[in-house]
């Protein structure tokens, strides 16, 4: 009873603190611990990407299918937003958080304010640097370092037979997050093994269409032989193919272009020539994430790490896979 009126009082609230931000709450909301309905404060990154946006999706499906009352935050890719989220959710008292953090670093103090009040978190799609791993009950998401090296392994094969240089340019993903840390890390580890691969430029274009564009034509600028852009999500590369269209190049071909996400944007752009190889990063965590949800709400014993199972795309297996993708 207490917590119901304490969540009523506190709607108001989060609303003050959630200004800026995104954000709605869905109905009901017993969060009470003992009737056996979960609440869950869910803290999103943003609405950066295709993937994100399929992301999202498969949460509030999946919470509603599995009757989770799902509040809901939108951080905008900030980092102080989602602090604030986490917050307010604490102050609701829900019956526990998750959330996709937008970088790995600075989460400390939030995660302990989260134990000291009882509620268990779930870090989703996204990790987190924090070297107390007690602070979180579980980490649900693809291995970023993997995908990586998957796109490396491309790149490398794609140039088995030859000898002459091949210039690198490469789009990161949101400077400091985990995907984007560990997608280099992954994909310079598998090139730096051949002198012949030298990436000419890396900057990061933060996961967005417009910002992949706009890097890639001041990358086209400075540098006169691009040979392959390795792109940290297909949104980034989507941006890039416009402007290697725009100075008056062919995407795919005159520049190859490798990906990862394999969205139905970037399938299409795969299946029509413009990137070369997508390597998969499932936003379909929702699920997974209800089951994760409801046992550490019962005190059960979850792994701490859930790896989702993925593969990779070449032009004719998007052709194959595009008309029954579901995002
Ligand atoms: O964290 C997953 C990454 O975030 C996706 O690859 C990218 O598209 C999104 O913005």
């Amino acid at each position: 009873m207490l917590k119901r009126i304490s969540a009523l009082f506190l709607v108001g609230a989060t609303a003050l603190t959630m200004a800026g931000c995104g954000s709605s709450d869905g109905s009901g909301g017993s969060g009470g611990s003992g009737d056996g309905k979960i609440t869950m404060g869910f803290a999103q990154v943003g609405a950066e990407s295709g993937w994100r946006t399929a992301n999202t999706k498969s949460v509030q499906e999946s919470a509603k299918e599995a009757g989770v009352t799902l509040k809901f935050s939108d951080a905008q890719q900030k980092q102080e937003n989602q602090i604030k989220a986490i917050r307010s959710y604490i102050q609701q008292k829900v019956d526990v958080i998750a959330f996709s953090p937008v970088v790995e670093s600075g989460w400390d103090t939030v995660l302990k304010e989260a134990k000291n009040a009882n509620i268990p978190v779930i870090l989703t799609d996204r990790s987190v640097d924090s070297k107390d791993t007690s602070l979180y009950k579980t980490f649900l998401g693809s291995d970023f370092v993997e995908e990586g090296r998957k796109a490396g392994k491309w790149l490398v094969d794609e140039y088995k037979d030859g000898t002459d240089t091949v210039n690198v340019v490469e789009l990161q993903g949101t400077t400091g997050s985990a995907p984007a840390n560990d997608r280099k890390a992954g994909f310079q580890e598998v090139v730096s093994a051949d002198p012949k691969f030298k990436i000419i430029a890396s900057q990061s274009g933060d996961f967005t269409r417009a910002k992949g564009k706009e890097v890639m034509e001041a990358f086209l600028k400075s540098n006169p032989k691009i040979d392959v852009l390795f792109a940290h999500n297909d949104d980034m590369g989507l941006g890039a193919i416009e402007a290697i269209e725009g100075a008056g190049k062919v995407p795919g071909k005159d520049i190859k272009i490798v990906t990862i996400d394999a969205v139905h944007d970037g399938m299409q752009a795969l299946a029509d020539g413009k990137i070369n190889y997508i390597v998969e990063c499932s936003p379909l965590l929702g699920t997974q994430l209800m089951d994760l949800a409801k046992k550490v709400v019962k005190g059960e014993q979850v792994p701490a790490r859930v790896v989702t199972e993925e593969t990779a795309f070449t032009q004719e297996q998007a052709k194959q896979a595009l008309p029954t993708r579901k995002y």
